[in-house]
């Protein structure tokens, strides 16, 4: 491959995740504080400094960009920021990771301008759950936003569900059986130790991808599906179906040997892995050559050698990563 991406071990990383806001309108008991407080203005990138350091990335052979927050398209202008990274010479995918409460106003402007896959994050289908969980009463508003997206022909449309035990581990088949309906892929998340957050006891509530599997085959046929992201998720195919179900497994399955990915925070670091703080200032880099892409690739170039071979989560342990969710990109 030409790529000028490949780290230590030897992975070709041209997926890049981008979070573009540590705001949102929602308050999600794993990933923030109610009174969470946010960046000042002055410490997060600029929308034209992120589509400088998209171009940079994909000038290096970064093939798949996925934009995530926060919440993404709670920024102002996040449609212009869109547009100009969509349109960049060599990128294959533009992606966004959202909570769907914008998608209802905005799904089809994002079709309209390239975006071709969608990830949205709906742990439960009850109302009163739901606002426990993100300390909002917006779920009808999301599931409105999911209309809005599935009647349009995007390439993929995926759902993801962080299941809490005793919270909402009863619902894992009514979720594949709305997903199942829709023609939506679905994937399940094992919560991970980021921020510091005391909602509920991080043991008590841990089940296992392994857990959620058994459950499921019970009632659907799962094939380990061919369709691998490269990224976290292990996809089966359900028989007889077009979706597939994806289990992202951080504690259970180590998948950081094929990891493909880096992440940029909103402050402008180059994280290169979510388990750990190894990390690249990119925005003094920008802020020094502000129409200059080459001392910015050359930043990239170097953090890469950072990249770790593999996170170390571990249950046991308190969490000692003390970046929230919400300003890492998920
Ligand atoms: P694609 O691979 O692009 O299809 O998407 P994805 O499933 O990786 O992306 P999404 O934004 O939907 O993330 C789903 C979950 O996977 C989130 O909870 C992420 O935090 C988690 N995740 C994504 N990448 C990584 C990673 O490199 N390491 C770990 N531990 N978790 C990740
Ligand atoms: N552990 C696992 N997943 C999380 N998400 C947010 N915080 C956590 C956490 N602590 C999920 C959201 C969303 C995705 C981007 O990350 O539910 O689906
Ligand atoms: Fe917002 Fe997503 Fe965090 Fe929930 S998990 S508070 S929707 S960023």
């Amino acid at each position: 491959s030409d790529s000028m991406l490949i780290d230590p071990f030897g992975r070709n990383i041209d997926y890049l995740r981008i979070s573009v806001t540590d705001r949102c309108d929602f308050r999600c008991t794993y990933c923030m504080d109610e009174n969470a407080t946010f960046l000042p203005r002055k410490d997060i990138l600029s929308l034209e400094e992120i589509v400088q350091v998209a171009k940079a990335f994909v000038a290096l052979g970064t093939r798949k960009i996925r934009i995530t927050g926060g919440e993404p398209l709670v920024r102002k202008d996040i449609l212009w920021a869109l547009e100009q990274i969509a349109v960049l010479p060599g990128l294959e995918e533009l992606t966004i990771t959202t909570n769907g409460s914008q998608l209802e106003k905005m799904g089809q402007q994002l079709f309209d301008l390239g975006v071709s896959r969608i990830n949205i994050s709906l742990d439960t289908l009850k109302r009163d759950r739901f606002e426990k969980l993100t300390r909002r009463d917006k779920l009808e508003q999301v599931l409105r936003g999911i209309d809005t997206v599935t009647a349009l022909p995007f390439k993929q449309l995926k759902l993801n569900a962080v299941i809490l035990g005793g919270h909402n581990d009863d619902e894992v088949e009514t979720l594949v059986d709305y997903a199942l309906q829709r023609n939506m892929d679905i994937s399940f998340i094992e919560e991970m130790p980021l921020g510091a957050i005391s909602d509920h006891d991080r043991a008590e509530v841990y089940v296992s991808s392994d857990t959620i599997f058994k459950r499921l085959q019970t009632r659907w046929q799962l094939t380990p599906s061919q369709h691998q992201t490269g990224g976290p998720s292990r996809y089966f195919q359900i028989a007889g179906e077009r979706s597939k179900i994806g289990f992202i497994s951080p504690h259970s399955h180590n998948f950081c040997s094929t990891c493909n990915r880096v992440r940029m925070t909103v402050e402008g670091r180059l994280l290169l892995c979510l388990g750990n703080e190894h990390s690249k200032d990119l925005k003094s880099v920008l802020r020094a050559h502000p129409n200059d892409l080459k001392p910015l690739q050359d930043q990239i170039v170097k953090a890469l050698a950072l990249k770790p071979e593999k996170h170390h989560f571990n249950l046991d342990e308190e969490p000692q990563i003390l970046r929230f969710m919400s300003a890492t990109g998920g």
